[in-house]
């Protein structure tokens, strides 16, 4: 198989990052024969950006992770995630030095290594107190090679623009970017360019949404989504087709255009794709390859965003 995947320096870290990464929250949903298959396949397109959390899965993902690469170690980028406790009901939140540092231990035993080349927050710690207490934490961790890198995964960028003017060491930012969602283009980006932060896009393909399938289906079709209501689905559909009408393109360009769309923008390093079908990872790597051609039309869907929506 020819590698046709291109990589982007992450933010001010040392990491030549793929474009499009894997995310692996869907794999959890796998058989482990499926799910590393997926794996290798997405090794085999060039990707070695795996995104991850200790949560997903309940550590199945880091531990499918840690199997299936072990012998290529230090020729991939592992991204996970701590700060959701599973490990005692109720489930919570916890940024405490103490849980953090018991997380990442046990995630390095999963992931069947020595180090964690980025470690995410899984949302953001309530107080800038917590925060600072846990960069000292980072520290500590980094000096012992623990990680090498750290940052915060987030839905907004409200949630990390207040924290970035008390904490001046956060090295990657994973979140949500896409054709219909465009505030950290608008309200994050250029402050993480300034800090040299590494941007991870998610969500660039909205749990399926943009891969053009569901708009065959009608909008009455009682689509179901995890997280998203079914009118939440008919608007987002309706949006889609109005914008493919602005554009000109077809709904079968649309999977292409989500993909290139997240990375038409020098300051994301990396977007991620979720999948657990061997046959969508495929389509999806055919999209990235011909995503360059609409190099004109990413311009014009940032002209729509601002205007219409
Ligand atoms: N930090 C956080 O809080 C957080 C939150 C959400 C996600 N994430 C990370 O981001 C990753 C991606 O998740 P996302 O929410 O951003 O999802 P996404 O990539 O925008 O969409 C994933 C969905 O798209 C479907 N899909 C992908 N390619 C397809 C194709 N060619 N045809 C039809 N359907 C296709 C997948 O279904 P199939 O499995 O059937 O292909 C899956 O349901 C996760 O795995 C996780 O690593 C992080």
């Amino acid at each position: 198989m020819i590698k046709l995947m291109k990589y982007r320096r992450l933010g001010k870290t040392q990491l030549k990052v793929s474009e499009i990464g894997l995310g692996t929250w869907e794999l959890s949903l796998k058989k482990r024969n499926i799910a590393r298959k997926i794996l290798e396949k997405a090794f085999e397109y060039g990707i070695n950006l795996y995104d991850t959390a200790d949560v997903y899965g309940w550590g199945k993902c880091e531990a499918l992770i840690g199997e299936t690469f072990k012998k290529i170690r230090e020729e991939i980028i592992i991204v996970t995630k701590v700060g959701v406790n599973f490990y005692k009901k109720p489930i919570s939140l916890d940024f405490s030095p103490h849980y953090i540092e018991k997380a990442v231990q046990k995630s390095l035993n999963r992931l069947h290594t020595k180090y964690i080349d980025i470690l995410l927050l899984h949302r953001t710690p309530d107080t800038v107190k917590e925060f600072v207490k846990l960069s000292n934490l980072i520290k500590r961790l980094k000096r012992d090679g623990k990680i090498f890198y750290w940052g915060i995964s987030v839905n907004i960028p409200q949630e990390v623009l207040a924290i970035l003017q008390h904490v001046d060491d956060i090295e990657v930012i994973e979140i949500p970017y896409n054709i219909i969602y465009q505030e950290p283009r608008i309200s994050l980006f250029s402050r993480a360019e300034k800090n040299k932060i590494g941007i991870i896009a998610r969500e660039i393909l909205l749990k399926g949404l943009f891969t053009g399938k569901m708009l065959k289906k009608s909008l009455s079709t009682n689509l179901k989504l995890n997280h998203i209501s079914k009118e939440k689905v008919e608007d987002i559909l309706q949006i889609i087709i109005d914008l493919l009408n602005y554009l000109h393109l077809k709904e079968e360009d649309l999977l292409t255009l989500a993909i290139g769309f997240a990375l038409s923008d020098p300051r994301v390093s990396s977007a991620l794709i979720g999948t657990s079908n061997i046959k969508h990872l495929e389509e999806d790597m055919n999209a990235y390859r011909k995503s360059l051609l609409f190099s004109t039309t990413y311009r014009l869907i940032e002209k729509y965003y601002e205007n219409f929506l």
